[in-house]
């Protein structure tokens, strides 16, 4: 950590996941916000779709998916690089671009992984940047990958009584295979599938009659080897915004996602012709429920071992006068694409985009010297 001049910092973005598009279009956005103040150096790396690294020039970085058509990496600046201990200090290393030239460190201050889904937000590259010893912003490894496994998540939200959506879990292997009747009476019609490790909606799908959970569950089961089948809950969607170490979550929120589709699915998330949802920011919910909405965000967010950031997702329900809040799911890298409600809730709270990636990146170097504390010697 420098005593003056900038922070380097290394932004890593695509990834190896279904959300490798999103991901680019989140990280333009930070890139854009952190290099707005000079307090930062950005560094932009890219993860190409076969997990190859790849640093960009900054003024020149490929903020589109140029995966499609030409090789990637051709045509432009762009060094493979290899992550790497080096010296003293763990170093992302790149090469020239034709791969000539020695290796030479980047000295990164700090990691930012703007990766969604797997093998980004799941706790491997995270496990990777820990090893080297550079600090990272998000979660460590457990808050990750267990936040990222939908399965997991849930039964240790419900071991501490905290309220989540009944669910089955269906194995590649077979295991215990339920019949729709089966499902019908354990979760009630409709239902939903999906994979227990993926995001953006991606292979989920809400299944209405017995023709259509076979192709439902063949589908979920594209992205992952295990798949969740839930109650569907008709209610709103409302999310909060947390980030801070586990000493100090701050929450921000709630906010509240209007979908016109059948659910929030990946063209409502992302298709800007499409159009077809809208954030509410601030919800507006009946009294007592945005604060009843934060503390459950807070408590689960501490439960899931989060730090850094973490967007806290809820079903809202109203029947007879009475209401209802249950947790969804918990993103540990949550999207910062134009469409984005965690950049937008936090804003709303009074701290603009900046300020929040600025602050971002002071939690990450405050949770290393935490770490660097502990002892390695018995
Ligand atoms: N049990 C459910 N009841 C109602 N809607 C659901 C349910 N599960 C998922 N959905 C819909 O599908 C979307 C995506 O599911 P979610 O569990 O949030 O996974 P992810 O966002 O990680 O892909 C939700 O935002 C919601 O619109
Ligand atoms: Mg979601």
């Amino acid at each position: 950590m420098p005593d003056e001049g900038p922070i380097h910092v290394g932004l890593i973005y695509g990834g190896r996941s279904p959300e490798h598009e999103v991901s680019i279009d989140s990280a333009r956005n930070v890139f854009e916000e952190l290099t707005q103040s000079a307090r930062h150096r950005v560094t932009p790396i890219r993860i190409d779709r076969r997990g190859r690294w790849h640093v960009e020039p900054p003024e020149a970085a490929a903020w589109h998916d140029h995966s499609s058509g030409a090789p990637e990496g051709a045509g432009h600046a762009s060094r493979r690089a290899l992550l790497a201990p080096a010296g003293e200090d763990a170093e992302v290393l790149p090469g020239s671009p034709d791969g000539t030239a020695a290796l030479e460190p980047l000295a990164l201050d700090v990691a930012f992984p703007l990766l969604h889904g797997p093998n980004g937000e799941d706790g491997r590259v995270q496990g990777l940047l820990h090893t080297l010893d550079l600090p990272y912003v998000g979660p460590d490894v457990l808050g990750s990958a267990l936040c990222m496994d939908k399965d997991v998540a849930k039964r240790l939200l419900r071991d501490a009584d905290l309220p989540v959506v009944p669910f089955r879990v269906l194995h590649y292997y077979g295991g215990e295979p339920l019949s729709f009747d089966e499902v019908a009476d354990a979760l009630g019609v409709p239902f939903f599938v999906k994979p227990a490790n993926a995001g953006s909606s991606v292979g989920t799908a809400k299944v209405e009659t017995e023709p259509a959970y076979a192709p439902a569950v063949r589908s979920a089961f594209a992205f992952d080897n295990k798949v969740l089948l839930e109650t569907a809950i008709d209610g709103r969607e409302i999310e909060c915004a947390v980030i801070g170490n586990q000493e100090a979550p701050r929450v921000a929120g709630p906010g509240e996602i209007v979908s016109e589709d059948t659910f929030y699915t990946y063209e409502a998330k992302y298709d800007e012709e499409l159009d077809a949802a809208h954030m509410e920011v601030p919800a507006d919910l009946p009294g007592g429920v945005p604060d009843r909405a934060r503390s459950l965000a807070e408590r689960a967010y501490r439960l899931a071992a989060c730090e850094g950031l973490a967007r806290v997702d809820f079903f809202f329900t109203e029947e007879d006068g009475r209401h209802d809040l249950l947790l969804n799911e918990i993103n540990t890298i949550p999207g910062f694409t134009e469409r984005s409600m965690f950049p937008v809730m936090w804003e709303d709270a009074g701290l603009p985009a900046g300020e929040l990636a600025a602050e971002l990146i002071r939690l990450a170097l405050e949770r290393h010297e935490r770490d660097a504390r502990l002892k390695m010697t018995p």
